[in-house]
């Protein structure tokens, strides 16, 4: 266990763009693309309804790093400092040494490789920082853009959980993916060009 105050929270070069700490300022942009129909359709979470609620939500995955639950990014322009995005791991469950992936990008960002490399950069970090053995990712059946980016990313689709979220008054198929260790070269491959 790391104590708070030892902790440090890493900053990634993305190019244009950068991962780093969501800080209390991203809530108003945070807020604004998160609950966007574009993006917010494809999220099985509930949406926060307002500012209060975004702060909570942003707050909680600050909190990822400090519990040792994982880490969770905020995607930003490198010259505004704006957040356009969050990308992150969770539900860290060290006996089995594996961990959850998940992202989102406002929708003026979308289909510029943008959280390809997003990807790259916090696969590394996993296995290269976390020691764990297996990436796992979760989306919608109906999420078509998040199910491409994740084969392109070189994750393996190991099936689909039926009714497995329940989410806006009814049950959703979900596609279940992984990207173990020993998949690493295989990955290098596909997707480190
Ligand atoms: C999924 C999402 C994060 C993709 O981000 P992005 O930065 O636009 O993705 P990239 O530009 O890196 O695209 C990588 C690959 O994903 C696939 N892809 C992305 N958008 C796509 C779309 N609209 N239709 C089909 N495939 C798509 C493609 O294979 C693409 O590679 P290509 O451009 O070489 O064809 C973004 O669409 C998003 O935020 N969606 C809403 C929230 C969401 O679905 N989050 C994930 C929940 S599981």
């Amino acid at each position: 266990m790391h104590p708070i105050s030892s902790k440090i929270f890493p900053n990634f070069d993305l190019g244009d763009f950068v991962l780093r700490e969501k800080q209390e300022s991203d809530i108003p942009d945070f807020f604004r693309y998160y609950s966007s129909p574009e993006v917010s359709k494809f999220i099985l979470c509930e949406i926060p309804q307002n500012l209060e609620e975004a702060t909570r939500e942003l707050r909680y995955w600050r909190g990822v790093f400090y519990q040792n639950d994982g880490i969770y990014f905020a995607i930003a322009d490198k010259k505004t400092n704006q957040m356009i995005g969050s990308i992150g791991l969770t539900s860290h469950n060290t006996y089995q040494s594996r961990i959850e992936l998940s992202y989102d990008l406002a929708c003026e960002y979308w289909r510029r490789g943008i959280t390809t490399r997003a990807i790259e950069v916090v696969v590394k970090y996993a296995f290269e920082t976390l020691r764990v053995n297996r990436i796992e990712a979760s989306v919608s059946c109906t999420n078509i853009p998040s199910k491409n980016l994740l084969l392109k990313s070189g994750f393996t689709l190991e099936g689909t959980l039926r009714q497995h979220r329940y989410h806006r008054g009814t049950f959703v198929d979900v596609y279940f993916f992984s990207l173990l260790r020993s998949d690493l070269k295989n990955y290098a491959q596909k997707s480190l060009r």
